[in-house]
């Protein structure tokens, strides 16, 4: 049984950015943001509010924040790792923050410099912080499905750190499958756990398609009773702190793929594949994206 319509939302000026050495000048990821804006995504992920030695390549977030288009309905979101961020991104007019960590050690300490344990008290304060500022709260689970430093994820792990988000006010919690790792099958078992603690409205998946599993994770996930899916314009990203990881799902090749399935995004396919072709031009290289081979121009 397939949804009647999934929401998609769009993550790319932040994860898909980060990864890239080049610098994007602000205009024109600012321009970028108002195609997907005009392309209509009602959700998208702007940038960071991270330190710029970690992430050079969004260190114009204030700027960015406040250059873009507003247009009415759309959710502009940041990823905010501590209190100065939070702060930033409450300055700059952000409408939701983003938190995130990961199930594994490891990684959580090469991302964000801390143990998981340690991390706790700081997103407790930034939670308790940015809802009282009146901000809406999504979190991120890292290395949900397999993690580039340790290998094998136990669930266990993702339910302690997911029981923790939760307690902390976010409204959905976004299960990162990082470094494309994840199976169908695997997704279906992780899947079946995770529905009987948490309903499915309260989860977003984040495929990597680092193996071209993405799609396939999307429609076991769909069959699953899960309805929100992350996406990156032109298949563009990464963690740059995830050795061998690259882009989230393409959102033109999933919104493709759910258009002919009758399934409703409110997504303008002609409109989406524009702002890809501008970002592949500004990039300068063929990016990852199916649909912009297919229709080159
Ligand atoms: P740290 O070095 O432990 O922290 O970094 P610190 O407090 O010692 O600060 C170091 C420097 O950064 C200082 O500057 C701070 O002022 C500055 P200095 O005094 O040396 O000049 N600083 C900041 N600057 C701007 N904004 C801030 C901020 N905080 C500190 N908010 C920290 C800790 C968390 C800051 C760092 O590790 C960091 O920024 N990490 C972010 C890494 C990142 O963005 N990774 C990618 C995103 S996560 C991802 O891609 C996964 C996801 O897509 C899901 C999935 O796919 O799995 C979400
Ligand atoms: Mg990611």
């Amino acid at each position: 049984k397939w949804p009647e319509r999934v929401k998609v939302k769009e993550v790319g000026p932040r994860d898909g950015l980060q990864n890239e050495s080049r610098f994007i000048p602000t205009e024109n990821k600012i321009k970028w943001i108002d195609q997907l804006s005009l392309a209509g995504f009602d959700y998208i992920e702007v940038t960071s509010f991270v330190s710029s030695k970690w992430i050079p390549q969004l260190a114009d977030a204030p700027e960015l924040a406040k250059g873009i288009a507003r247009f009415p309905g759309v959710t502009y979101a940041a990823l905010v790792p501590n209190q100065r961020g939070l702060e930033q991104a409450i300055e700059s007019g952000i409408d939701e923050i983003a938190v995130f960590m990961s199930a594994s050690e490891t990684h959580n300490r090469k991302n964000i410099n801390k143990s998981i344990a340690d991390t706790f008290p700081v997103l407790s304060m930034v939670t308790r912080e940015a809802l009282s500022a009146g901000k809406t709260i999504r979190g991120y689970i890292s290395t949900v499905f397999g993690c580039p430093y340790e290998g094998k994820v136990e669930i266990d792990h993702v339910i302690r750190v997911a029981d923790k988000l939760f307690e902390m006010g976010i409204y959905e919690l976004s299960l990162g499958d990082t470094i494309g790792v994840a199976n169908p099958r695997q997704v279906e078992s992780m899947l079946e756990v995770l529905l009987k603690r948490y309903p499915a409205e309260r989860l977003a998946l984040h495929y990597h398609d680092t193996r071209g599993a993405a799609l396939a994770n999307i429609l076991v996930s769909m069959q699953m009773g899960i309805t929100r899916f992350d996406s990156s314009v032109g298949g563009l990203g990464g963690c740059p702190y995830a050795p061998g990881a690259s882009g989230n799902v393409a959102a033109e090749d999933m919104v493709y793929c759910l258009r002919e399935m009758g399934i409703e995004t409110g997504i303008d396919f002609d409109k989406l594949l524009t702002a890809a072709r501008y970002i592949q031009e500004k990039l300068g290289r063929t990016l990852p994206s199916r649909n912009l081979q297919a229709c080159p121009s």
